[in-house]
């Protein structure tokens, strides 16, 4: 999604703007551009493209400006073109805007300005903000922006400069993250902390509704009501080395070899053996309150939705509550029943997915007890739950889910021990549960030791045009995420399904172009699954198994088998993905792809 930079302060503007976007590429955009006050005038460059293009135009330009504003878009009204990227200004060219977020009623608000003899250069919602700040402005910005935002619906995380107010930034948000970093003699303003994190850890998130006056000397924080509100500044744990590549090609790589480190980070601290469960204080809920939940509502996006699928099995099947998974995108849209007893748990890794948060706001609404899987400390889905659990996997940049994913269902894991123990769960089964987990991280090591292999198999099978992914049970969930890392940085069509639904319709496609991946590890659906590979093997399919440890029975059956180690059933999707990880990786390697921001997608999807 788009990325907002602003800085305002004693240095040069350029270069920290220039490499704070940079930062935010991984977001996903099509259009980078900038503006500046400098000397008087207000200067702006924008290309379509990447900021490499933005940067080869700014070349040889000496530039003084100590202010400004820069923007990478990712289009959703008009295309991404030099004229449509941001930043967008009045028709006088003294304001300049960056916007993240959609204008919904910016059809009528046009009609209103063009009746005032406004005219329009582009076709983005985004222009009309420029324009109703001009409308409004008799010298004081600050006010500006606040009538202008008053008669604005939809979203927005906006920074606004002006020439005439040369040593100001305004920043406001509702529904589209902003945060104002604190530096000395300087101040920050980014669309995520990583932009800054160079300057300061020292920031302080924007609420919705809320604005800021920003200069070089400090920040001031308002409501859209006028009313004050005293800054809470928070201080960044993530270090500047979590977010470089670390002499990895890929930050996908990178994140994926990373997961022992992150999954030993999200049990860290919450195992109980002498009770055989877990510690989870971030859910702030009473003992009575967690022995009175008596249905458990998941709902997220994307790859955190896989997460909940997987954490059905674990709570149904351990926990013995009842489970519901639901896409965000639906739940808001759905009038969901909430009984008494029911608690929602939303799993995002940014925070930010704006479907992911309607869905949290909604059930909040209905009245239940909402509480968040995060990664992103400080991020709105954090801050707006009821309480919740960190999954503590560092900054995750790659588009492509990797650590995240694993460490969610670690957390998954812990609250079903957690929710286990206060039930029908023996002391010895969450002592066992417990062992497993820690186990965890040592085993996905062993599966990253042996990549070559996943490698040389994605050598061979990279220019097929089509995959299917099959898994039973709780590996169910790991295929359709397979898949999904597949699609996403190759675009090769893949798809995953329940093995036994193969013979319901997938089958028809099977043939010696069809290359399967299947989950089968020996756990109780093993038997069933190699009746599975059978029916792809008669049908001349070519079948990748992921299998464990020692077993040489499948061995006879699939074309390639990738092991790894023994593990209890409901802990295994924290390795069985691992390969599959691997896979999408290096096929999307082998066909030049550009893995950490692939076409059309966006890290954190913060708009509907
Ligand atoms: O930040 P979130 O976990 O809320 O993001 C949800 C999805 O947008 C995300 O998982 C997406 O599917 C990833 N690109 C998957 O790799």
């Amino acid at each position: 999604m788009c990325g907002i930079v602003g800085y305002v302060g004693d240095k040069t503007a350029v270069p920290i703007l220039m490499e704070g976007i940079k930062k935010l590429e991984y977001r996903g955009y099509d259009s980078a551009g900038i503006a500046l006050l400098e000397r008087g005038e207000m200067v702006f460059q924008k290309n379509a493209g990447k900021i490499k293009v933005l940067e080869e135009n700014l070349a040889g330009k000496r530039f003084t400006a100590t202010c400004g504003i820069a923007h990478t878009r990712w289009a959703t009204h008009g295309e991404p073109n030099d004229t449509n990227a941001h930043p967008h200004t009045d028709e006088s060219g003294r304001i300049a805007v960056v916007h993240n977020g959609i204008i919904e009623n910016y059809r009528s608000l046009k009609k209103y300005l063009e009746g005032k003899g406004h005219t329009f250069r582009t076709e983005t919602d985004t222009e009309i903000i420029a324009h109703l700040i001009e409308d409004n402005y008799d010298g004081d910005l600050l006010s500006a922006v606040r009538k202008a935002l008053k008669r604005v619906e939809g979203t927005y995380g906006i920074a606004v400069v002006c020439k005439e107010n040369p040593d100001e930034i305004i920043a406001a948000r509702h529904g589209s993250p902003l945060v104002i970093g604190s530096g000395s003699g300087e101040n920050f303003v980014a669309s995520d902390v990583s932009a800054i994190l160079r300057h300061t850890k020292q920031v302080v998130y924007l609420e919705d509704g809320e604005l800021a006056r920003v200069t070089p000397d400090g920040f001031s924080i308002s409501t859209l009501q006028n009313v004050e509100v005293t800054p809470e500044l928070q201080e960044i744990e993530w270090s500047l080395e979590q977010i470089e590549k670390g002499g990895f090609e890929h930050f996908m790589l990178k994140e994926i070899y990373e997961q022992p480190v992150a999954l030993q980070n999200a049990q860290r601290g919450r195992l109980d053996f002498e009770d055989g469960m877990s510690r989870l204080a971030g859910l702030q809920l009473q003992l009575d309150e967690l022995l009175s939940i008596n249905r458990v509502i998941l709902t997220a996006c994307g790859t955190s939705w896989h997460a909940a699928l997987i954490g059905e099995y674990l709570i149904e099947d351990l926990s013995r509550i009842p489970v519901e998974v639901e896409y965000a995108s639906e739940f808001r849209y759905r009038s969901p029943i909430i009984p008494d007893g029911t608690v929602v748990f939303v799993i995002s890794q940014s925070g930010e997915t704006a479907d992911t948060l309607a869905a949290l706001r909604e059930a909040k609404r209905k009245g239940a007890t909402v509480l968040g899987i995060c990664n992103v400390v400080g991020s709105t889905i954090a801050r707006e739950t009821n309480g919740g659990i960190y999954i503590h996997a560092g900054p995750e940049i790659g588009v492509a889910s990797t650590k995240a994913f694993t460490s969610q269902i670690m957390v998954l894991s812990l609250v079903t021990l957690l929710l286990g123990r206060m039930r029908h769960m023996s002391i010895e089964k969450g002592r066992q549960l417990l062992e497993g987990i820690r186990n965890i991280p040592t085993q996905v090591q062993l599966i990253l030791d042996n990549a070559e292999q996943v490698k040389r198999i994605a050598d061979m099978y990279c220019d097929h045009n089509n995959f299917l992914y099959l898994g039973r049970g709780i590996n169910f969930p790991v295929a359709l995420e397979g898949a999904l890392k597949l699609k996403e940085i190759s675009y090769i069509h893949a798809e995953g399904y329940p093995a036994a639904e193969m013979k319901h319709g997938p089958i028809a496609l099977i043939d010696e172009n069809m290359p399967v991946v299947v989950i089968a590890l020996k756990d109780q659906v093993y038997d069933k699954v190699l009746s599975n590979i059978q029916e792809i093997k008669a049908r001349n399919g070519r079948v990748i198994a992921v299998a464990s440890q020692g077993d040489d029975e499948i061995k006879r059956l699939a074309d390639h088998v990738i092991y790894i180690p023994n593990v209890l059933y409901h802990l295994s999707p924290m390795l069985s993905i691992i390969p599959l990880q691997l896979l999408a990786y290096y096929i999307a390697l082998n066909r030049g792809r550009d893995v950490d921001q692939p076409r059309n997608l966006a890290k954190s999807v913060t708009v509907e």
